[in-house]
Parts: C-alpha cells; sequence; structure tokens
C-alpha cells in the first residue's frame, strides 16, 4: 500500500509528502525532476512526466492512491496506466478557478477543469481539492522585496483569501487517510479575506522594513507577467484581480469548517518565509 505523491517539488506536495511520512505511510514522491527534490530520509522517489508515458509504470506501481498535480496533457494515459497498477482513489490539487463561469475557455481554469473531467469520466473515485489563492503566491514579491525595490502592482486592492500550502496538504491527508471528505469536490480558502496592500503590510512589518507600492497600468502588469507565463494565462491571471477589487473575497475558512483546527494565517505564513524578504 504506497500513496503516491506527484508535482513533488511543489509546496502542497513537500508538506503532504512529509506529513505523510511523519505518520508511518509509505508514500512515494514524483517529479519530473527527482534529482532536483528533497525529501525526508526513506522516502522513495521516482520520475514521473505526464507527458511521458514511459514514466508511469514503475512510479505507479504499487500505488492504491495517488495525490495528483494537475497536468491535461497525457491525463487519459495516466488514468487508465493508474487503474491497471490499481490505484483505487485520486486525490486531484484542483483550483478554484474551474467554479467560474468562463472555466471552459479560461487557459488556467481549463487547465484543471480538463484534468477533473479525465478523471470523472474514468470512473476512478476521485476527491477534487479546489483551493483559492496560495500564500506561497506572495514569493512572486520576494526578489524586488529582498533587493529594496517598490512591488509593481496593477491592482493593490485585490481581495483574496490566501491559503497556507500546508492546510491544503492537511485536508489532503484527510482525504487520502479518512473517508469523510473522499468522492467531495471541495473549495478551499484561508480564514481571512486580504488584499495585496494588507499582505504586503504584514511581509513589511515581519521582514522590518518598509515595502513601497508601486501602481502600474493594466497593459503594464500584463507585459511584465507575459515574461513568466503564456500571455493569456496573464490575462486571465488579471481579469482575476481586477474582478477581486471590485469585491470582498469568498472565505470559506476551510480548515476550521473541514478539519477542525484555525487556519494557519498570511503573517503565519510570512514569519516561516521571512528570509525570502529580508533586504540585502
Ligand atoms: N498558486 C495558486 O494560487 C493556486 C491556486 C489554486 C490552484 N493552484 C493549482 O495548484 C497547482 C500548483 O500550483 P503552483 O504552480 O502555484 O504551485 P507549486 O506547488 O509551486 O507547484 C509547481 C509544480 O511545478 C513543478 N516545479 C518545476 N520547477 C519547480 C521548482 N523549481 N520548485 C518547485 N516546483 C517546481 C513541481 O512539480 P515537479 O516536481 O514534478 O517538477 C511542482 O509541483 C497548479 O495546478 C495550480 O493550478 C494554484
Amino acid at each position: 500500500m504506497t500513496i503516491l505523491v506527484t508535482g513533488a517539488r511543489g509546496q502542497v506536495a513537500q508538506a503532504l509528502i512529509a506529513r505523510l511520512h511523519a505518520a508511518g505511510l509509505p508514500v512515494r514522491a514524483a517529479s519530473a525532476k527527482p534529482a532536483e527534490l528533497t525529501v525526508p530520509a526513506g522516502v522513495p522517489a521516482a520520475e514521473l512526466v505526464l507527458g511521458r508515458p514511459d514514466t508511469f509504470d514503475a512510479a505507479l506501481r504499487g500505488a492504491d492512491q495517488v495525490f495528483l498535480y494537475p497536468d491535461p496533457d497525457g491525463i487519459d494515459a495516466f488514468v487508465k496506466a493508474a487503474q491497471a497498477a490499481g490505484t483505487g482513489h485520486v486525490v486531484l490539487l484542483s483550483s478554484s478557478s474551474v467554479l467560474s463561469p468562463d472555466a471552459e475557455t479560461d487557459p488556467m481554469a481549463s487547465h484543471s477543469l480538463r484534468v477533473e473531467r479525465a478523471l470523472t469520466a474514468s470512473g476512478l473515485p476521485s476527491t477534487f481539492l479546489r483551493p483559492d489563492a496560495f500564500a506561497g503566491n506572495a514569493l512572486a514579491w520576494a526578489h524586488d522585496i529582498s533587493q529594496g525595490l517598490p512591488v509593481q502592482l496593477a491592482y493593490p486592492d485585490a481581495e483574496l483569501a490566501p491559503i497556507h500550502s500546508a492546510d491544503i496538504a492537511d485536508v489532503a491527508f484527510e482525504a487520502l487517510t479518512g473517508t469523510a471528505l473522499r468522492g467531495r469536490a471541495i473549495t478551499l480558502t484561508g480564514a481571512e479575506g486580504l488584499t495585496f496592500r494588507q499582505q504586503l503590510a504584514i511581509l513589511s512589518e515581519v521582514a522590518g522594513h518598509d515595502i513601497p507600492i508601486v501602481r502600474i497600468t493594466h497593459a503594464e502588469a500584463e507585459r511584465q507577467l507575459s515574461r513568466y507565463m503564456p500571455a493569456a494565462s496573464a490575462g486571465s491571471l488579471l481579469a482575476w484581480w481586477a474582478a477581486a477589487s471590485r469585491q470582498p473575497a469568498a472565505v470559506a475558512d476551510t480548515t476550521r469548517t473541514l478539519l477542525g483546527t484555525p487556519a494557519r494565517t498570511f503573517r503565519q505564513w510570512a514569519i516561516e518565509n521571512a528570509a525570502a524578504f529580508t533586504r540585502r
């Protein structure tokens, strides 16, 4: 009985692998680049690339459950291989964006939606975790903040309810080890709405120095984001932040509701990651 955790260098996967291993459960860490992976001693690693079916069998051998990072490329073949390997349950790291009215055409939402649909069509029992924004997205500001540069934002008043990756991992752990969440599709958020401006104020307190904000145009932000992602995804992200500037964040406070424990706060995340924001 092994639990395969894919996307193993990712923030949620890392927290989940540590939790499963600490609980004494057999876990295998699968990554596109296992050589660059850090896992607790005793956790075996496997190469897994969803676009490369030759990596499936070794990664899936003996895996009765899979925690899956979504990638629509090769998902049908992966699901077939999982069924052939005897996998009986998949917990998918999906996204709350699949609930948006334009999820079919939105490049980011459709990425997760296509994987949800492939799993549903296969009949393989699945649980969909649909988080909203990760607290860890703040790392995108770390370079500028640590260099003493202002953070450039088109929508500083966009309000999100960022969730700590360890809270997502806690919910995933429950979905993999208990029965209460199995088969459900669950939207996950942090406990409170915070604008980017408020997140930066917390980071400023924790890092111990001012973090100036410079307002830029939508077009300039799109140009900057397009250096790191396809232009369509940049447009979709900005449209989401623009909408989030016009309304308060939807707060599900999932950790308390599902697990009965308070969610980790954004401040806690900031303290844990303060080194990334300290001025160099
Ligand atoms: N970020 C958000 O706000 C958010 C919100 C809702 C849903 N999601 C969903 O969650 C999933 C992961 O989101 P993310 O990309 O923001 O988070 P992430 O946890 O940083 O995951 C990134 C993935 O990219 C791969 N990767 C490649 N190079 C890496 C590196 N240097 N360090 C770490 N990982 C590296 C990893 O898989 P390998 O080890 O296999 O290479 C890893 O699982 C996505 O499917 C996304 O749609 C994200």
